[in-house]
């Protein structure tokens, strides 16, 4: 390495930085509906169904996913169930929690008729696409990804191939159905990245310069991160979060639960203050306005009016979700008959896919 090589978070500025402008450039094409190249766009994104989906699945990507639904983007959304197996041994309740994340998406609003709900392991072609891209990447490509690193170090396991290869396999997800707008939160940033490498690399290495893959543009996400009600990392895993198929006693009674400190006065000091900032963050992502100002608002009230305030704010935030839900809940062959449908959708793209790479690969006997 020479001394003018950049250090590495130097590197990861500078591409986080080109990553935002591709991302406001991308949000700008959305929304103008003579943009050209718009209609051409697809979007693919998901979720690991490693249980049911909380309130910062909500905030952050569910109702951001039914906008893009909304402004006419067409919309493939993968559970990779997969991926479930990445940091955990525990398999068993994967079915129940793939139908649960159904059932919140279509809650949310995702529309069938619109857009396309998928399960990875309905999709054998993805597999058989992971080995071409593996040959894409290098050992150190896979184990310099922060959040791959960050996944390992979290899950108490030794780092399993399928782990060091999340990368890879979230690359054959988005490239199997040709998504090109792939919304996600910086965490997942390093993977998508990665997928750009991946058609790059495809393209030029297999396909003679043709573009049999158009790389993905990360859209990102503005909602801050949230942290969990204890102040960790929420997560479905540490029970420190609100479902969205709570009840509204068992949210109430939850957010009692959170964590806060015994300042009277109410106020937005995400540093000095962490706990209380983010209570106040998600009172304010489900009221959709400025967090300074509901702490004005709540003043000296103390933690038992910030709290009443955040349960209030998700309560009649998530009603019409909730309502919605509880009628999926009792039609279950429904949500299951969306599944396999999107299913046959996503399959039949992502086998016209492999068979566009098995061709230029010169493999189509
Ligand atoms: N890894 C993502 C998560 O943990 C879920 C996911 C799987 C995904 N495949 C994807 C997201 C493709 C975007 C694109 O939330």
């Amino acid at each position: 390495m020479t001394p003018t090589t950049p250090t590495a978070p130097a590197t990861a500025d500078a591409s986080l930085t080109a990553a935002r402008a591709r991302s406001d450039l991308l949000a700008a094409t959305i929304d103008d509906p003579g943009a050209p190249g718009r209609a051409g766009l697809r979007v693919l994104t998901g979720d690991r169904p490693t249980g049911d989906l909380h309130i910062g699945h909500y905030l952050a990507s569910l109702r951001s996913r039914v906008t893009l639904q909304d402004k006419g983007i067409e919309t493939y959304v993968i559970v990779a169930d997969y991926q479930v197996i990445t940091d955990r041994d525990a398999i068993d309740s994967v079915r129940r929690d793939v139908l649960s994340v159904v059932t919140d998406y279509l809650a949310a609003g995702i529309d069938p008729r619109r857009s396309t709900v998928f399960a990875h392991s309905a999709l054998p072609e993805l597999n058989q696409l992971m080995l071409p891209f593996l040959s894409l990447v290098t050992d150190a490509e896979l184990r310099r990804n922060p959040t791959v690193k960050d996944e390992l170090l979290a899950s108490d396991r030794p780092l399993s191939g399928l782990l060091l290869t999340y990368p890879v396999h979230q690359a054959a997800d988005i490239l199997g159905v040709h998504g090109t707008v792939v919304p996600i939160g910086a965490d997942n940033l390093p993977h998508v990245e990665q997928a750009r490498v991946v058609a790059r690399r495809f393209n030029r290495r297999y396909a003679a310069g043709q573009e049999v893959f158009t790389e993905p543009t990360a859209l990102l996400t503005d909602v801050p991160l949230l942290a969990g009600l204890d102040g960790r990392k929420m997560s479905k895993s540490r029970g420190n979060t609100i479902p969205l198929r709570a009840s509204a006693d068992e949210t109430a009674a939850l957010v009692r639960g959170a964590r806060t400190d015994s300042e009277r006065l109410i106020t937005f000091e995400p540093e000095r203050r962490p706990e209380v900032a983010n209570l106040l963050r998600i009172a304010a992502g489900f009221l959709d306005r400025p967090a300074e100002s509901l702490a004005e608002e709540i003043g000296d009230g103390g933690a038992a009016a910030l709290k009443r305030v955040v349960t209030d704010a998700i309560n009649d935030g998530l009603r019409d979700h909730r309502r919605r839900r509880a009628e999926l809940v009792a039609d279950p062959a429904y949500v299951l008959g969306v599944l396999r449908e999107g299913n046959a959708r996503a399959r039949s793209v992502a086998t016209s896919t492999l068979a566009t790479v098995r061709a230029a690969m010169g493999m189509a006997y």
